[in-house]
């Protein structure tokens, strides 16, 4: 695949190093910068034939077949319609737009210019992810009750993502996006999400956007998701999901503690991890960043879906999804009440009902708990279906 790469930052270059290290067929073959130095430093990185410093420049190369935005949010609707109109493959990083009107715009124009379009969400691509989403898949945790996502950090690493205007929001927007998108899977991407509840607030950073929020998502089946999203947390990246069901339970942590753990009193320590507040002392570094946190599973399901002519397993229609949820958190920090869901254009299922979780013991009861004592004997805890009485049964 040849890829024209916007943006030569942070993500652009992460990107880059999956892009072009592991499926070997694929190739940065322009990429735009706004500063000619930055442009040029990673053509020469990347071996990247050409560089330039406007945007449409870089899409509007013949051989270019995919075009990949790597730019702040603000930028990311310029460049989505410049790909419209130059009709090419298109891939966007995270938010998809900075509120569900510009993820709207986005979604339409690109449907109706007929182009390939994917939308990098790249932590449901996670190997950690993929295997416990499979679990769920396959009924090991039953219904899906609770699911809850937590991404928190000390803060983003360029001027443009603490300013509200070129971010379109603080930590809900930035950070809340993925834990949306990784609850809304484990409950099921058909089920509607109809109502928010969210707490927001300003505790520490100087800026107007919100700096720490937790929020609860409710879905139209009766399942709750839940995030957990911060700027102000001291100690690094922590990215944890929690899926509760009624025959089983996930707990994942991505990034804090994989399993590695290391000291060193400092001598010759640098890049440890994303966001690591430090290098020295007791730390938990990542083997592979590129794989833990699924940029190389997401770019092989984008190229090889665009390869067979059908739709990745993310689309700007799933950012347009998270875009409305996250808008309706916005406006319930502020109402402090739940604050419905707009969503304009909706494909899953409706009318989803809250799926019976009543066990029938016998003909009379159904079955509330079954509990082994720490004394030897079994003891059943039965409803009767007719008075509603709770009733307490030992079996010897
Ligand atoms: N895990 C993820 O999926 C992930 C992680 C980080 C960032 N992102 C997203 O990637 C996008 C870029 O973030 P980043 O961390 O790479 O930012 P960055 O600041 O490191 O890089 C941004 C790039 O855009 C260019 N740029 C900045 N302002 C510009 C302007 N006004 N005009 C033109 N170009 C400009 C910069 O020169 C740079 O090349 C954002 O949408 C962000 O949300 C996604």
């Amino acid at each position: 695949m040849n890829i024209a790469m916007l943006g030569s930052g942070f993500i652009g270059r992460f990107y880059a190093d999956s892009l072009q290290g592991y499926r070997s067929k694929d190739k940065i073959v322009s990429i735009y910068s706004r500063k000619e130095e930055s442009a040029k430093k990673f053509a020469i990185d990347y071996k990247v034939n050409h560089y330039t410093t406007v945007m449409e420049e870089a899409i509007n190369r013949p051989e270019v077949e995919v075009v990949c935005i790597s730019l702040p949010n603000n930028l990311h609707e310029q460049a989505v319609l410049l790909c419209c109109k130059h009709k090419k493959a298109v891939i966007t990083t995270k938010p998809l737009g900075r509120n569900a009107e510009e993820a709207k715009r986005m979604l339409l124009a690109v449907e109706q210019a007929g182009i390939f379009n994917g939308y990098l969400e790249d932590l449901v691509y996670t190997p950690k992810f993929i295997k416990a989403h499979e679990s769920v898949k396959n009924g090991a945790l039953g219904r899906i009750l609770w699911a809850k996502s937590r991404e928190t950090h000390p803060g983003p690493h360029s001027d443009w993502f603490w300013d509200i205007e070129q971010a379109g929001g603080g930590c809900i927007l930035d950070l809340g996006c993925h834990c949306v998108e990784i609850t809304r899977s484990y409950i099921g991407k058909d089920i509607r999400p109809i109502e928010v509840m969210c707490w927001a607030d300003t505790q520490v950073k100087p800026i107007d956007a919100e700096d720490h929020a937790i929020g609860l998502v409710k879905y139209e089946n009766g399942a709750i998701g839940q995030f957990e999203v911060s700027w102000t947390f001291r100690g690094g990246l922590d990215l944890r999901d929690e899926v509760m069901g009624t025959e089983g339970t996930i707990w994942i942590n991505s990034f804090l503690r994989t399993g590695f753990e290391m000291f060193t009193s400092g001598k010759g320590g640098d890049y440890v991890a994303e966001k690591a507040e430090s290098n020295t002392g007791w730390l938990f570094p990542v083997g592979d960043e590129l794989n833990e946190l699924g940029y190389n599973h997401m770019f092989m399901d984008m190229f090889n879906s665009m390869e067979k002519g059908v739709q990745p397993k993310e689309t700007f229609y799933d950012g347009y999804v998270v875009n409305s949820v996250l808008d309706a958190a916005y406006k319930s920090a502020k109402t402090k009440q739940w604050e419905p869901v707009k969503l304009d254009i909706w494909r899953g299922g409706e009318g989803v009902n809250r799926d019976s979780s009543l066990v029938e013991y016998d003909a009379d009861h159904y079955l509330v708990k079954e509990e082994m004592t720490h004394y030897g004997t079994k003891k059943l805890i039965l409803k009767n279906k007719q008075s509603g009485k709770i009733i307490e049964k030992v079996v010897v």
